[in-house]
């Protein structure tokens, strides 16, 4: 997958404007401040109708103005393609093609994966951090768990609100709760099986890359246990096992104790988790390794090269680090957008920065 062209207005600080890529490296760099990051953004933004460092969209809308728009144009297997999202505060509208579509059919075209400073907290933040990413890299190649992990957390808010008003009883809870067991199981399997293949290949590149004497490895902690071999019908059973159990706990407190919704991962570096052993370095090589594995796991799902975008790689990584980096990522057939406070040993196409300006590389 190939982002050709770019244009945004009223984004953030950047002044307006067009941009041609190149396919393979493109080069953002500039001083501190200057809007290296939210160049990044946009083209994320345009890609995912989202943003990669707020959850609150107004803030990407340039001060002082009402409305905000970005576009790409690119270019996956089989055809060129466009894509649009606008946005003021009150209203977001997506576009692919020039035609207006929802949110759960934008999701999804076009495969992005991400490497910013702040994804440190993968290891050291709290489970959350780490769900939402798992599912977002889940549902970016697979939109049947898009659909399931939606419809889960909808049913998920009636059950807890069933159980707060000690509605169990009613009718309707036992269908809900059906459904709950079905869902849950289907997110938690395809969790399982997504952390086994990833695992894999997390493995394999942190040795490549930063550290052939090590051990590198996901797991997957959930209420049920090591689901290794089970079908779905068993994992459903054991979940409607375990919910009559917490039965009386649930209704005393009023929701739902168990389920996917707190579930956790863990990376687990020569045995011991890294999370409180390893040192500041192993956890930004760890999570690195862990975005080059998304990479090849994107590929897999959906035999699609995602695009990749890495924040200031230059503050990230030590030059030793850096340089492995860079000669890995002139091996592998991508398209890569990276920003820098300096110049790196790339040949790439470069955008000079300055009061989010572009001053030079731009057509
Ligand atoms: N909505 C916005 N409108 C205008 N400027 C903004 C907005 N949001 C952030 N900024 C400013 O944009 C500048 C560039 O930020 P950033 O892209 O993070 O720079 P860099 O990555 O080059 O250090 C910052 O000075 C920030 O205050
Ligand atoms: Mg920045």
């Amino acid at each position: 997958m190939e982002i050709l062209e770019m244009n945004y207005i009223n984004f953030r600080n950047l002044e307006d404007r067009n941009i041609r890529f190149s396919p393979r490296f493109n080069l953002f760099f500039g001083k501190n401040g200057q809007g290296k990051t939210s160049i990044l953004e946009a083209i994320y933004f345009s890609a995912t109708g989202k943003s990669f460092r707020t959850a609150k969209n107004t803030e990407l809308i340039k001060y002082n103005k009402e409305k905000m728009g970005s576009y790409i144009l690119y270019r996956d297997l089989i055809s060129e393609k466009s894509q649009s999202v606008k946005m003021d505060k009150n209203k977001k509208e997506y576009n692919y093609n020039g035609k207006k579509i929802i949110f759960d059919e934008f999701y999804g075209k076009v495969n992005v994966v991400t490497f910013i400073p702040e994804d440190i907290e993968l290891i050291t933040g709290s489970p959350i951090v780490r769900r939402t990413f798992f599912d977002g890299e889940i549902a970016q190649s697979n939109y049947d768990y898009f659909k399931d992990l939606k419809d889960y957390n909808k049913i998920l808010k009636i059950r807890n609100k069933y159980l707060k008003e000690k509605k169990n009883q009613d009718e309707l809870f036992s269908i809900y709760e059906d459904k709950f067991i079905k869902l849950a199981a289907r997110l938690m399997k395809k969790r399982f099986e997504y952390v086994k293949n990833i695992s894999i290949i997390l493995n394999l590149n942190y040795r490549k890359l930063f550290d052939e004497k090590k051990e590198l490895s996901l797991k997957y902690e959930n209420f049920l246990g090591d689901l290794k071999g089970l079908d779905l019908n068993t994992i459903e059973e054991k979940v409607v096992e375990k919910i009559a159990h917490y039965r009386k706990q649930e209704l005393k407190y009023g929701f739902s104790m168990i389920g996917p919704q707190k579930d956790d991962f863990k990376f687990i570096l020569n045995s011991k988790e890294a999370k409180s052993y390893s040192s500041q370095g192993e956890k930004k090589s760890i999570i690195f390794s862990l975005k080059l594995s998304e990479i090849d796991m994107v590929i897999r799902e959906k035999r699609e090269t995602p695009i990749f975008i890495i924040d200031d790689i230059s503050s990230y990584f030590d030059s030793i680090r850096k340089e492995n980096i860079i000669n890995y990522l002139k091996r592998r057939e991508l398209q890569v957008f990276i920003s820098s406070t300096s110049n790196l040993e790339i040949e790439s196409k470069d955008f000079e920065i300055n009061k989010g300006e572009i001053q030079n590389g731009a057509v």
